[in-house]
């Protein structure tokens, strides 16, 4: 039963490498979350059939429990509520990771069986964990609202989580060399679980998801030590590529934010998520002109080429069905129409995607920022559809600006830019957009989704 185990395990962990790797591709993507989800399947029935389990009530009462919990969650959290949803599964896989360790800690303190390697991975487990489990939850009310979204500064902030941090590296150096004191590793524990509230706390609100994915690695590394604790390679394994693809997430997030992780865990936008800045009082010279529906389908009328650069406000209106449907009528007019999607528009990685693949835009449609933006010369029409920051020059030349250096859609160039949004409003990084005064620019205001539906109703009639 044991070398059955093992190869079951094995071919579990082969599953979830091959999953992550089809996940790279929007086209292989669901077969990806098939395998994975396979392979969790049989690991979950192998452990199952294990001969450590001495009655499955339990197991039962959490199975249907959980699976309840996760198709309400699954039908009910909307795309834009996803960041805090992952957020909230993060903490419980740190939890668990947790819970696992101190529960086997005590067998084996009854067994008298505890060696190093256990309970430097217990130290661990326990550690990375409990920080994953608070962190995680603050990070979901952040997101939720629930918790202040502002960049949350205190007096000794940095000096009391180094403290905090260099007594739970002491402690859990004590606690290895005298494995046999229960409440020092409780202690470790709840020294971790303030670490995890006083980490993220400080982090402004619409930084969450640069959080959220690296508490993700966090769970994975908690998870990788629970693997050692309880000698299971295949969670090793699992909690190694969650660890490991997470921390490269964060840090694809950062370079396309043009920040450093550290500027992101230490708070560094202040103003970020506020968008009450820059309303009214414009510091940007220039004439704001704007269009109706009807002179905007006069423009499409005229044009041959055409990009459509979508942004978080396309996510919040749920505009990508009638996005969906301009593509279609522009294409019936043989206007060629492609999509350009910034790698952190939105607010999570590859929400663009997920979006306009859900409205059934083809993917060969979708271009990546380095693949189209040297054509935008030839664009005769950039529809701007609720993005802000992405689509701000001030990237490129204002050194003051807090996102000088991030790597921007070069819609300016286009011959005409109609961009779409409710008002004059900022985005995520509070400032404003010189791209809404330029000589080519029209704004075109309206909720997205009726925005478009207007003017797809307007081309119509042309
Ligand atoms: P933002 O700069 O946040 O701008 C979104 C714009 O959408 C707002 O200015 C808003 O203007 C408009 N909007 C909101 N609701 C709308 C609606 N119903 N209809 C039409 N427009 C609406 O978005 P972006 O350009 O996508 O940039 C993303 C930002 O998030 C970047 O700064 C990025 O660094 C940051 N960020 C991204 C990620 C990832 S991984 N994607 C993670 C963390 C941070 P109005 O209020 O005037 O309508």
């Amino acid at each position: 039963m044991e070398i059955l185990s093992y190869i079951v395990y094995l071919c579990a962990s082969v599953l979830f490498i091959l999953g992550i790797k089809k996940l790279g591709s929007p086209k292989t993507a669901r077969k990806g979350n098939f395998l994975s989800s396979l392979g969790m399947l049989i690991a979950i029935v192998i452990t199952l059939f294990d001969k450590h389990i001495l009655s499955y009530e339990y197991i039962i009462v959490g199975l249907l429990t959980g699976s309840v919990i996760g198709v309400v969650f699954a039908l009910k959290v909307p795309m834009t509520g996803m960041p805090q949803m992952v957020g909230l599964l993060n903490g419980f896989g740190g939890g668990a990771s947790v819970l696992v360790a101190l529960a086997e800690y005590y067998k084996f303190l009854n067994d008298n069986s505890l060696n190093i390697t256990s309970t430097i991975s217990i130290v661990i487990s326990v550690f990375i964990g409990a920080v994953t489990f608070t962190g995680s939850l603050v990070a979901f009310g952040k997101l939720q609202g629930i918790v202040t979204g502002k960049v949350v500064k205190y007096p000794l902030q940095h000096p009391l989580n180094l403290l905090l941090i260099v007594s739970v590296l002491a402690g859990g150096v004590y606690f290895t060399l005298n494995s046999g004191m229960p409440e020092l590793i409780i202690a470790i524990a709840a020294v971790s679980l303030l670490l995890g509230v006083f980490l993220v706390l400080p982090i402004g609100g619409a930084d969450m998801p640069v959080a959220v994915s690296l508490l993700n690695s966090y769970s994975g590394l908690a998870a990788s030590a629970t693997g050692f604790v309880i000698n299971n390679n295949m969670l090793i394994i699992a909690g190694a590529l969650v660890g490991a693809s997470g921390i490269i997430l964060t840090l694809i997030m950062c370079k396309g934010m043009n920040r450093s992780l550290m500027n992101v865990v230490l708070g560094g936008w202040a103003d970020a998520g506020s968008s009450s800045s820059g309303v009214g009082q414009s510091s940007i010279k220039g004439e704001v002109k704007s269009v109706d529906a009807e002179e905007a389908a006069m423009l499409f009328d005229a044009a041959s080429n055409v990009v459509i650069v979508p942004g978080y406000g396309m996510a919040v209106a749920q505009a990508q069905h009638a996005i969906r449907d301009l593509m279609n009528v522009l294409e019936g007019r043989n206007i060629n129409v492609r999509f350009a999607i910034h790698p952190v528009a939105g607010r999570m990685p590859g929400h663009m995607n997920v979006l306009l693949a859900e409205a059934n835009v083809p993917y060969d449609k979708l271009y990546a920022l380095e693949d189209i933006n040297d054509d935008f010369n030839n664009v005769d029409i950039v529809l701007v559809i609720g993005a802000n920051d992405v689509v701000n020059p001030a990237a490129r030349h204002d050194k003051n600006s807090p996102i000088f250096g991030m790597p921007i859609l070069n819609v300016d160039y286009a011959k005409t830019v109609i961009i779409n949004k409710r008002s004059m409003n900022p985005g995520y990084a509070g400032i404003e957009n010189e791209l809404f005064y330029g000589n080519n620019s029209l704004m075109y205001f309206g909720d997205a989704k009726e925005a478009v539906a207007k003017l797809v109703q307007e081309i119509k009639t042309l």
